[in-house]
């Protein structure tokens, strides 16, 4: 069952995401050749707390960190790590998800450690656009698959595959909610998109093949051919007004 938020629920949803976008706005900040993952977690943590808010990704299904740090051929749930030095030319994603006064946000976004190559740098532009072109079906009346095909379409245009493992999903007062929302598909399928609907639109694209293996770590997603891999995500309300990305500031 899809749960339909009332407005004062999603402005509930919105603080949360606040602290999500401010989060990774001041993780941005200290992103530098040399930084370790485990830095930007603790980092991302101190500052989730300041707020009075809970990380949720701490915990879940035995999730050890704050935040999901993953590195170039990485594609999701990366482990922050104090061995994980970030160099110059690298791709970092981070997810970062919140948990405060009842309600989940959650966003992610890939950025680049000082200059990167020209498909690092076409695989971010593609990835970040997809999650764009994807808000602009988020509108009352079209089907879920409308949001699906159009992320599918942008990214393969663009010479990249997307990710069929992963998905996004329904968010509010449970991180994952229904409905489940794949990132490929053909359009004009699933639920008809409502007011009050909030979907967690999270695109993730490969420079290579799709397909993904998961690390003796048990969490560590990474391209089966070791191409780079890019992560965007907002937590999108569908309004009258259209679509809202709660987690961007
Ligand atoms: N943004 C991801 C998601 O929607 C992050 C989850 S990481 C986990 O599922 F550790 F919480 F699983
Ligand atoms: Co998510």
């Amino acid at each position: 069952m899809i749960i339909l938020k009332s407005q004062d629920e999603i402005k509930r949803i919105a603080e949360a995401c606040h602290i999500v976008a401010e989060a990774l706005e001041n993780i941005k900040k200290i992103i530098l050749q040399g930084t370790t993952t485990l830095e930007l977690d603790r980092f991302a943590e101190t500052f989730i707390v300041s707020k009075g808010a809970t990380p949720a990704f701490k915990g879940y299904k035995g999730y050890p960190a704050s935040l999901c740090t993953s590195v170039n051929e990485e594609v999701v749930h990366g482990i922050p790590s104090a061995a994980k030095r970030l160099k110059e030319g690298d791709i970092i994603s981070l997810d970062v998800g919140v948990y405060y006064k009842g309600f989940y946000g959650d966003a992610a976004v890939t950025l680049p450690v000082g200059k990167i190559n020209d498909t690092a740098k076409r695989l971010l532009a593609a990835t970040e656009g997809a999650l764009y072109q994807g808000m602009k079906s988020a509108v009352i009346g079209n089907r879920l698959s409308d949001i699906s095909s159009a992320i599918q379409d942008y990214v393969e245009t663009r010479g990249f595959s997307v990710v069929r493992n992963f998905v996004g999903h329904g968010i509010g007062r449970e991180l994952h909610e229904e409905p489940q929302l794949p990132n490929f598909g053909s359009p004009g399928e699933g639920p008809v998109l409502m007011d009050g609907m909030v979907l967690a639109i999270e695109p993730m694209v490969n420079a290579g093949t799709w397909e993904v293996v998961i690390l003796d770590d048990g969490w560590t997603a990474v391209t089966r051919d070791n191409s780079l891999s890019a992560h965007f995500e907002h937590t999108v309300a569908i309004t009258l007004d259209g679509p809202n990305a709660l987690t961007k500031l």
